[in-house]
């Protein structure tokens, strides 16, 4: 299994280009299966996750074909048939996100089974609201041996949908299978994370009738059928979060690039609020720390336009150099201060009670052999590890390739030390 090496101390200077969002682009292959038309998306990152869904795609009837257009990465999706309504264990079970394929089967062919994904390492992760919402749209769920059977054979029908409470996934997926449903749907409740603007105007294109993306009601006019269209990912906030953070935590200049800077505006005040300098631009941002001591913040995550979850684990490795105590307190998943040990085994001074991390700075971090359980946290390894004196593993650099294309090319680029280690024998590959 591959590892990252970083060797800590090396300021960054330069420019990181940000590649499309992992958690827009698999929902939007997912919107593929609405349509018998081919739809084509752009500005697509080249990630395991997004792969892995091509793949199952694949099994249900798309033709999947990438390739490197004039506005980069590209793929283009063609769901001529469904072929099959099936989604196995083994497939959802690796990416969660799979489970989004269900609205879309259903509501172009009246049916489909689909896996359950279980929890994952972050917390318990329950698609109760995912399928109350198709239920309201009027489809039979029924739940056997971990599967959801759901069938619609007249197909969907418009609905209120009424959230209990703020999810992402339950809101692109009531949104992915109103749009072909028969009249008016309103969710109320809805999140307002910008992935749902990206998942509403593609879909627009495609024919469909979404109104109020991105704020907490929307609205749906169902349609007939939807057709092909062409539509450029919007750009990984979470990617352009974590490499200010890095950058901040290297010291150095570097400009954040194809990105924008008011997707993360929370967390880009809670860097300021920290010592860090960030300026704004057309194309992204530039983020600056030359010398200047880090300060302890205070911060809670919670939904957009909050600070992000996604961001809480890259946010306390710098806080883990801030002078002062940081209090950060995770809302959104229950078991998500997992990176804490980790960085405590790297001089980290961090306590942790329930979903609250308490993080006293400290000196210096040593670099050390570490490794997490998923995708974030792994990450707020690789940004302890550019500050750390000597040489940081990272291990499981598979959860670090779901979500980050070209790691180590970006961070190196700005003069980072950080290289990939394959296999266990630490034998180097490019
Ligand atoms: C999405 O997960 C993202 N994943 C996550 O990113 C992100 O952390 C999360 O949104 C919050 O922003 C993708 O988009 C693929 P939720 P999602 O439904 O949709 C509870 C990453 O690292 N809940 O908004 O699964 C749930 O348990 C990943 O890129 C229910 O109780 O998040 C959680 O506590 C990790 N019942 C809360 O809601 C449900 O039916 C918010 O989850 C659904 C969710």
């Amino acid at each position: 299994m591959d590892r990252i090496a970083i060797t800590g101390g090396a300021r960054l200077e330069g420019e990181i280009p940000i590649s499309g969002a992992k958690n827009s682009a698999i929902k939007l292959m997912a919107a593929s299966l609405l349509t018998e038309e081919p739809l084509r998306l752009t500005n697509m990152p080249r990630l395991a996750d997004t792969r892995f869904l091509g793949r199952l795609l694949q099994r249900l009837g798309t033709e999947v074909v990438e390739s490197d257009g004039p506005d980069g990465p590209e793929t283009l999706l063609t769901t001529r048939e469904i072929v099959s309504g099936f989604a196995p264990y083994d497939l959802v079970r690796q990416m969660r996100a799979s489970f989004n394929v269900l609205g879309p089967l259903l509501a172009r062919s009246g049916q489909a089974k689909v896996s359950l994904p279980g929890g994952c390492t972050i917390g318990a992760r329950p698609v109760d609201l995912h399928l109350k919402a198709l239920e309201a749209l009027g489809a039979k769920i029924d739940l056997h041996e971990g599967y959801v059977y759901a069938q619609a054979p007249r197909g969907l029908r418009g609905a209120a949908i009424d959230f209990p409470m703020v999810s992402v996934g339950a809101t692109e997926h009531a949104m992915l299978a109103a749009v072909l449903a028969e009249g008016e749907t309103v969710i109320t409740q809805a999140a307002c994370e910008p992935e749902m603007n990206d998942l509403a105007d593609c879909l627009n294109k495609m024919g469909a009738k979404v109104s109020g993306a991105g704020t907490s009601t929307i609205t749906i006019q169902g349609v007939s059928r939807l057709h092909g269209a062409k539509h450029a990912v919007m750009p990984d906030r979470i990617e352009t979060g974590t490499y200010a953070l890095a950058v901040a935590m290297a010291g150095g200049e570097v400009r954040l690039t194809k990105t924008r800077s008011d997707f993360i505006q929370a967390m880009l005040d809670k860097m300021v609020e920290a010592g860090v300098e960030v300026t704004p631009n057309n194309d992204g941002l530039t983020v600056r720390r030359n010398g200047t001591l880090l300060k302890a913040v205070e911060f809670e995550t919670s939904a957009y336009p909050g600070f992000p979850t996604d961001l809480q684990a890259p946010f306390m490795a710098l806080m883990t150099l801030a002078e002062g105590e940081s209090v950060i307190r995770e809302t959104i998943f229950e078991n998500r201060l997992m990176h804490a040990p980790e960085l405590r085994r790297m001089g980290a001074d961090i306590t942790v009670h329930g979903t609250e991390a308490r993080v006293r700075g400290v000196d210096s971090l040593e670099g050390a052999q570490v490794m997490a359980t998923d995708l974030r946290a792994s990450v707020s390894l690789v940004i302890a590890g550019l500050a750390a004196k000597g040489e940081t593993i990272v291990n499981r650099v598979y959860h670090l390739d779901r979500g980050f294309e070209r790691l180590e090319e970006k961070l190196g680029a700005c003069g980072a030390k950080v290289r990939r280690l394959k296999g266990d024998g630490g034998e180097e590959v490019e």
